[in-house]
């Protein structure tokens, strides 16, 4: 079954092109794209450092853009996937009345790996760190859109 996927992050430049692009190379038969509840980098390509930490791991960013996240998002998509508690406000304050489209954090694909957020690389500089934690919560989405 083929789903409509949304990760979104603040400046749509690190952590949640990092998600889209982990997501769709792992599974490629989904409908995935990412934005930012900010428009700090509207038509931006993914952070630098970024791009070069994921494609040493295979996964090519350079054709993303950021936008911002819109209203109009929880209609076009079946699941939203915020990074932290931050994201999942800033997306819920936009819901649409009657909307009920599910809004979850990414870590919550990934119990197991011991933390509530993925920390924002732009100010800890973990960029290897943050796409440990994307590549194994990407892994349990993709478990549980199979179950
Ligand atoms: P992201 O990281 O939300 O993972 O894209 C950030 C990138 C830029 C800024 C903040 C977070 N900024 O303040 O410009």
């Amino acid at each position: 079954m083929t789903h409509r996927i949304l990760f979104v992050c603040l400046g749509n430049i690190c952590r949640s092109p990092a998600a889209e692009g982990v997501f769709r190379t792992r599974a490629p038969h989904h409908t995935t794209d990412s934005a930012g509840t900010s428009r700090w980098h509207i038509g931006e390509p993914p952070y630098g450092p970024m791009q070069k930490a994921a494609q040493s791991r295979g996964i090519k960013l350079d054709d993303l853009r950021a936008r911002q996240f819109t209203a109009a998002d929880f209609d076009g998509f079946d699941l939203i996937i915020g990074m932290d508690a931050d994201n999942i406000a800033n997306i819920e304050a936009l819901r649409p009345v009657g909307n009920e489209t599910p809004v979850r954090l990414l870590t919550d694909f990934a119990s197991h790996i011991g933390t509530d957020h993925v920390p924002d690389p732009y100010y800890t500089r973990d960029f290897d760190g943050a796409l440990d934690l994307i590549e194994a919560a990407v892994e349990g989405l993709d478990a549980h859109l199979r179950s």
